[in-house]
């Protein structure tokens, strides 16, 4: 196994608030970590310092071994090109179909003509189960169907990690399922993934490790086995009974 991402002490304040306070966090190849927490406890801040989106104030950010504070922009385009981001709101061009939507990154990124681009981003929408609305327009599809879209559009640029922020949380609940399905399908594939959210469900069954944050800090980190069951800290104790209170 060989380590993915690497995160050392990285802090990130937004005008003098600490929204991270020293994050340690090492992922393996092939692993699915599952980053759970409250609101503000920093999930997406640190995901988004992953791909360099957001630039830490202190500590540092590894990616296959490589410290991205220290990396040319134009290593760091190359770099991001093997991170795969999926949204809560798909980002997805409302002036392109579903095909050119997941073929436009291997154009602009990898250089490949629009003709081998459309053929191979094909492949990934059969995968994600939507070679059927391939020439559908994101005002065409529904929510479901459009995040199926962005997760064929990163799995398009062949990334070595896949980071999703809350992927279902803006859908209706009986579209949940769908992603939730196409994402299981991604872990059997052994693919590296990190996953903000809030579905326990999918935590608990598919998750190879569980990132518990709180306030800026990784508090706990366990198998989800450990975690649902004998969480070590009060803030991870308290957080389990509070959805359980909600179920
Ligand atoms: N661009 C920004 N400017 C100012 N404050 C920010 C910014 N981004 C995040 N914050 C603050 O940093 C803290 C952490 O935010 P973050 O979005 O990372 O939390 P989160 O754990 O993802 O929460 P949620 O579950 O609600 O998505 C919050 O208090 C938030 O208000
Ligand atoms: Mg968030």
């Amino acid at each position: 196994m060989s380590t993915i991402v690497s995160l050392r002490g990285v802090k990130k304040q937004f005008n003098g608030f600490e929204a991270l306070r020293g994050v340690n966090l090492d992922v393996e190849s092939g692993e699915i970590v599952v980053v759970l927490g409250p609101s503000g406890a920093g999930k997406s801040t640190m995901l988004r310092t992953i791909n360099y989106l957001i630039q830490p104030d202190d500590g540092e950010v590894f990616f296959e071994g490589q410290n991205l504070s220290t990396v040319t922009p134009g290593e760091l385009r190359r770099i991001r090109a093997k991170i795969g981001f999926v949204f809560q709101h798909f980002n997805l061009f409302s002036h392109l179909n579903a095909l050119d939507n997941v073929a436009i990154g291997r154009v602009k990124v990898k250089g490949e003509s629009w003709d081998d681009a459309r053929k191979e981003a094909m492949k990934y929408l059969e995968k994600v189960g939507m070679a059927n609305k391939a020439y559908n327009y994101p005002s065409q599809l529904s929510g479901g169907q459009k995040q199926r879209v962005a997760i064929a559009r990163a799995l398009a640029m062949e990334p070595d990690v896949l980071l999703f922020d809350e992927p279902t949380s803006a859908l209706d609940p009986s579209l949940v399922g769908e992603v939730l399905k196409v994402m299981k399908n991604l872990a059997l594939e052994g693919r590296t993934m990190i996953v903000v959210t809030h579905e326990m469900g999918f935590a608990k069954s598919v998750a190879t490790r569980i990132v518990y944050m709180e306030n800026g800090i990784v508090v706990e980190e366990s198998s989800p086995q450990q975690f649902f069951t004998f969480p070590e800290s009060n803030e991870a104790r308290n957080f389990i009974s509070s959805i359980l209170e909600r179920i």
